[in-house]
């Protein structure tokens, strides 16, 4: 039995696959499997919701064209095209921030790959205790729920596993090729676009489930940005053309989907490779903000994601955690 959200979203696929021709309450209600009085109750809903639906009493239902297409459970639900991520969706129009969110339902035994998104955030977190600039109608908040069973010590793993999938899906939407920074920042043109908080619990030896909040400057203006210590960027605006949020979400959801299923099978020797393919700043002169200061020349990375630095002296240094800037090209 679907849940409400997938019979609304099959409710929109329908009235969109019929363009202007109107479907009748019998053919929705035969194709959904559920009865005239629940079609009516997912009517009202989808109205509710913002959509214009009109219903004619003899022909049935019409979905009058409307721009922007609303960004909402529904319409993230009839685009979908996987089985794990976003299967089921927890939507929001405002919330404090999709982690904390998503930390409380993972807690009380929400599935592996499910999601939180929300329209803005009040309270938007980003990594080493900042905030993360979240205006409302523009971007992409989003917090993925997994349990892998892996050990703590992989973790880092999948944070690299996440810059990889939304490195891959910043480059579909963007003629300039993306970069990671160490671990999972994604810049364009060494300008940041997308951030990556990845939270966790576990016990000694093995993970409970993971969340990996995702934020992605799609449509905003950097100039409004109040994060005047980062260079930030947003895709829209450096390609002269607004991304459809939409569109980007299930996107990055189902290449998410292929890299988790693949490092689930293969281990995360090919997450690495292609987290190298982003990463520039092999050679280069890198300087780690962290429990201690370290500076040197970058050495890539090792074996479980760690930052492996040549301090002057000769000596290799290890990074697991860190702000890392590197001088420029
Ligand atoms: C960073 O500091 O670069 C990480 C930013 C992560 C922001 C995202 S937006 C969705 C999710 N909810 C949050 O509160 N933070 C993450």
């Amino acid at each position: 039995m679907m849940d409400r959200t997938s019979q609304e979203a099959e409710i929109i696929r329908l009235l969109r696959a019929n363009g202007e021709g109107h479907v009748s309450g019998q053919t929705i209600s035969r194709t959904l499997g559920i009865s005239r009085t629940a079609v009516w109750k997912h009517i009202v809903s989808l109205r509710n919701a913002g959509y214009l639906i009109e219903g004619s009493p003899r022909k049935g239902y019409v979905l009058a064209d409307r721009h922007p297409v609303p960004f909402n459970s529904v319409e993230i639900t009839s685009a979908l095209d996987t089985d794990l991520i976003g299967r089921e969706i927890f939507f929001y129009e405002s919330i404090d921030s999709t982690n904390t969110k998503a930390m409380e339902l993972a807690r009380s035994g929400a599935a592996d790959g499910t999601v939180v998104v929300a329209d803005g955030q009040c309270k938007g977190r980003g990594r080493l205790g900042r905030g993360w600039y979240s205006p409302p109608g523009v971007n992409l908040y989003t917090s993925i729920i997994l349990r892998p069973a892996i050990p703590p010590e992989r973790a880092q793993a999948m944070t690299l596993l996440s810059a990889v999938a939304v490195a891959e899906t910043v480059g579909r939407f963007s003629p300039v090729r993306p970069h990671v920074k160490w671990p999972n920042d994604v810049l364009i043109a060494s300008r940041k676009v997308a951030g990556i908080l990845t939270e966790m619990s576990s016990e000694t030896d093995r993970v409970n489930f993971m969340v990996v909040g995702i934020g992605v400057n799609l449509n905003m203006d950097p100039e409004s940005s109040d994060e005047t210590r980062r260079v930030a960027a947003s895709i829209g605006k450096e390609n002269g053309r607004d991304v459809e949020r939409t569109n980007f979400a299930c996107t990055l959801y189902s290449v998410f989907e292929r890299w988790y299923k693949t490092s689930l099978k293969e281990g995360f020797k090919p997450v690495y490779e292609a987290w190298k393919g982003y990463f520039d700043g092999v050679g280069r002169e890198v300087r780690i903000k962290g429990f201690t200061n370290t500076e040197g020349i970058c050495l890539g990375i090792d074996g479980e994601g760690a930052l492996l630095v040549r301090r002057p002296s000769g000596d290799i240094e290890r990074i697991i955690s860190g702000d890392v800037s590197f001088s420029t090209l």
